[in-house]
């Protein structure tokens, strides 16, 4: 099997990280596709000027934007958020055709390739939500639990992250679904410790997982604890960052969870706002109000350095300018198809 390399997607957690979303334009295409094709050059440019800041960027592009921006063929299971209606919570689905996760020891880092993504997308994409996540005491969410213990490592990372032979055009890349959630401090804080632990289904102080015995049916744990008929359990990869505005009140999680199929998490954001058998919903939806959703693909990284051509790019009439200018000659369908 050949490998291609995915983008930095199951990289550690960071101090830092921006979390850009965007849509594009009318008429913005070919510049978005340009962009795309420099990424990775422009965080080397920033990046190698900060030696230590290990900055990355992940980036990853929704279902309509994916029509727009390329001919051939497309992720199998890339589509829009859903949304998940439960009788009492709710998970919108909000617009983004671009997702930009930047990370770094330090925030300048993330900063300054924000701004020069920002730079290059002004006129062909808006950006429409800006989320600075920051590290929080031992990796805790602002509810004060610590946050991503249980993620999959090695190689159980990979199997739950990226995409492998079932879709071998888009071997190496990962579905992605980003939420903001805000957190009611002041009724969190109104909880005792010990009912805030049977929410999450963790002690606080040591991150323990409570005992079966202790562990109720409705805590965030059990809820998204799935385990299949033949006892493997389904996973994702989470990369949470707190976020929060003293001004306006606000106190969040910017969830993001990497998966090799959106099936996953959707069957977790289903189990949450919809609920199991055993609960009506995520007891932690009471103190987590979700206001945004959207669902992307992020490319393994050759794909960017061969974008397929666009949509239109069928005649030579139609070959855009900026193509030509980003070196493309257009063979990008064929590459990939030669990897398979
Ligand atoms: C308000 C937003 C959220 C907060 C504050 C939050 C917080 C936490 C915490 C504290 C844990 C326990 C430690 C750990 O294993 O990481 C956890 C576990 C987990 N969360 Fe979340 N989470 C949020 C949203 C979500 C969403 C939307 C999903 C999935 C759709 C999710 C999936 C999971 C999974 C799979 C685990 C591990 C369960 C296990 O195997 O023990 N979380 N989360």
């Amino acid at each position: 099997m050949i490998m291609s390399e995915p983008q930095p997607i199951l990289d550690p957690l960071t101090p830092a990280a921006i979390f850009l979303v965007a849509t594009i334009d009318a008429g913005g295409e070919a510049v978005v596709r340009d962009t795309l094709a420099d990424v990775q050059g422009l965080r080397r440019s920033v990046g190698f000027r900060l030696p230590g800041a290990g900055l990355t960027c992940v980036t990853s592009i929704g279902s309509a934007a994916w029509d727009r921006l390329f001919a051939g063929p497309r992720p199998a299971e890339l589509h829009e958020f859903p949304g998940f209606v439960g009788e009492h919570h709710q998970a919108p689905a909000t617009p983004g055709d671009l997702l930009f996760h930047i990370r770094a020891q330090n925030q300048d880092a993330c900063f300054e390739l924000a701004m020069t993504i920002g730079d290059r997308l002004a006129g062909a994409a808006t950006i429409v939500d800006e989320t600075v996540g920051f590290r929080y005491f031992e990796q805790r969410d602002l509810l004060g639990f610590v946050d991503g213990t249980e993620n999959p490592e090695g190689k159980g990372a990979y199997a739950a992250a990226l995409v492998g032979d079932e879709d071998p055009d888009f071997r190496g890349g990962s579905y992605v679904i980003v939420q903001k959630y805000l957190h009611p401090m002041a009724e969190w804080r109104a909880l005792s410790v010990e009912q805030q632990e049977k929410i999450i289904g963790r002690t606080k102080l040591d991150d323990f997982e409570l005992s079966d015995a202790d562990q109720p049916a409705d805590s965030h744990v059990a809820v998204n604890t799935i385990v299949d008929a033949d006892g493997a359990e389904r996973e994702i990869l989470r990369a949470n960052m707190p976020f929060g505005s003293v001004k306006d009140g606000e106190f969040g999680t910017y969830y993001v969870a990497y998966a090799a199929t959106p099936s996953v998490p959707e069957l977790m954001l289903t189990r949450m706002f919809v609920g199991t058998e055993e609960a009506a919903y995520d007891r932690l939806l009471d103190f987590s109000v979700a206001v945004t959703g959207t669902s992307f693909f992020a490319p393994p990284l050759d794909f960017f350095d061969e974008l397929p051509p666009p949509p239109d790019a069928g005649t030579a009439e139609h070959v855009q300018p900026n193509d030509i200018g980003s070196g493309s000659l257009g063979i990008g369908t064929l590459k990939r198809s030669m990897h398979a």
